[in-house]
């Protein structure tokens, strides 16, 4: 933290507190002057301050309060809180992680000012215009300064679109520094498989937190009898986290969850991580925990039409289902045969050193490729 930082970081949700802890950690190591911006997109203590005190995170210096509204006034009411810290501060960057509505906000409100913007996770593209993720990703990548791209393939698709190379720097994804950091944490510490009274391999992790599953009620009726019939399948049990905008949406359209669907509270990092290592299976809308399924070995089913991280897929990770029940089970019983022997596509867990350093903030020594 700093009265007068080179870089304000702008975060609001539970993924970017994930996946920013390794930048804020690196920041502390360095000494470089920093402060976070927190807009409060996320404010249930169950997507939010349960990371940061668990990752032992420093209290934001800037906090919004924002919430949640439809897009237009959370991202606007975003913007001018943003504005008006970075018309003070006068950073030389500005960092922001993802494709939420709290990065557009950050990414809009930086790009009127004289200060340099930097992405990361920079060019993930579902080619799902519907999506308010591929939207924010996209105009955040176009005016960004410092375009953090985790692999190749997103360099590639920031080319396609005519973005100049200098802008670019693939760095892996900062999500592999983040299980680096927490998986010995997570194997010593957490307790969760006891407390939920489950076996390693015996059972299955579900998350599905998407607008486009949850906010229609067909939709999520049918993602959720897919998962039953593999649970018939494989006879055994999911285990489903689940987010607060899916839980609200199952109470409105009063659906039914399938016996062998156990709901439990959303988890902090520790946990989750213990229980996304120790599933036979994990079915999941989220690009994060796609991400770390590929990381951690585990193999994926997404329950999506398309996916921002293709290279899951094409590494043998990850199979994308759609929400089709039929087609869900597939995909689960493909998995049984497949060797789990993937490279991790996303890097080697420095992104986030070699994020500072491309910004000239670390020296180069400390960059390990
Ligand atoms: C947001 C992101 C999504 C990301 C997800 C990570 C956008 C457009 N969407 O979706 O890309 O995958 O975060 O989890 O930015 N709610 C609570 N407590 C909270 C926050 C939300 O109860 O702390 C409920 C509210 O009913 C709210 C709903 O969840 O209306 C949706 O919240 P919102 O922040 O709009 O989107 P997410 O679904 O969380
Ligand atoms: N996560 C968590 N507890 C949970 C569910 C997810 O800690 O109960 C973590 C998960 O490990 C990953 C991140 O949250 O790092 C993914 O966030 P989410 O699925 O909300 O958003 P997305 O990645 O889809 O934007």
């Amino acid at each position: 933290m700093s009265a007068d930082p080179d870089v304000v970081i702008v975060l609001g949700t539970r993924p970017e507190i994930i996946k920013l802890a390794p930048v804020i950690r690196a920041c502390e190591e360095f000494g470089i002057a920093y402060s976070v911006i927190h807009t409060g997109q996320h404010y249930s203590d169950s997507l939010d301050s349960v990371f940061f005190d668990q990752l032992e995170l420093p209290e934001p210096d800037h906090h919004l309060g924002i919430g949640s509204d439809t897009h237009a006034k959370q991202t606007a009411k975003m913007m001018v809180g943003i504005e008006e810290i970075l018309l003070e501060e006068e950073p030389e960057t500005v960092l922001v992680q993802g494709d939420t509505n709290s990065v557009l906000a950050g990414a809009l409100a930086t790009s009127k000012l004289e200060i340099e913007l930097g992405h990361i996770e920079a060019g993930l593209r579902s080619f799902d215009r519907s999506m308010p993720e591929e939207t924010n990703r996209t105009v955040t990548d176009h005016v960004g300064d410092y375009l953090f791209a985790p692999t190749e393939q997103s360099r590639q698709y920031l080319l396609d679109e005519g973005v100049s190379d200098d802008r670019i720097h693939v760095t892996g994804n900062t999500v592999v520094d983040a299980v680096q950091q927490n998986r010995e944490l997570a194997i010593q510490k957490s307790d969760v498989l006891g407390e939920l009274g489950v076996q390693p391999n015996e059972f299955g992790l579900l998350t599905a937190h998407r607008a486009e599953n949850v906010d229609e009620k067909q939709r999520f009726e049918e993602l959720l009898e897919g998962v039953s019939r593999v649970a018939a399948r494989f006879e055994t049990e999911f285990v489903y986290p689940i987010h607060p905008r899916a839980q609200n949406k199952l109470e409105t359209f009063e659906l039914k969850v399938p016996d062998q669907i156990r709901l439990i509270e959303p988890q902090d990092y520790l946990d989750f991580l213990t229980l996304e290592n120790s599933a036979s299976v994990i079915l999941t809308d989220s690009g994060g925990v796609q991400e770390e399924a590929c990381i951690l070995g585990v193999p994926c089913v997404t329950l999506r039409e398309n996916t921002e991280r293709p290279e899951t897929i094409d590494v043998g990770a990850n199979r994308l289902v759609g929400t089709d029940p039929e087609e869900i089970v597939d995909g689960a019983l493909a998995t049984v045969d497949s060797l789990n022997e993937w490279k991790n596509p996303f890097g080697n867990g420095t992104a986030s050193k070699q994020i500072l350093h491309a910004l000239s903030l670390s020296p180069a020594t400390e960059v390990l490729q």
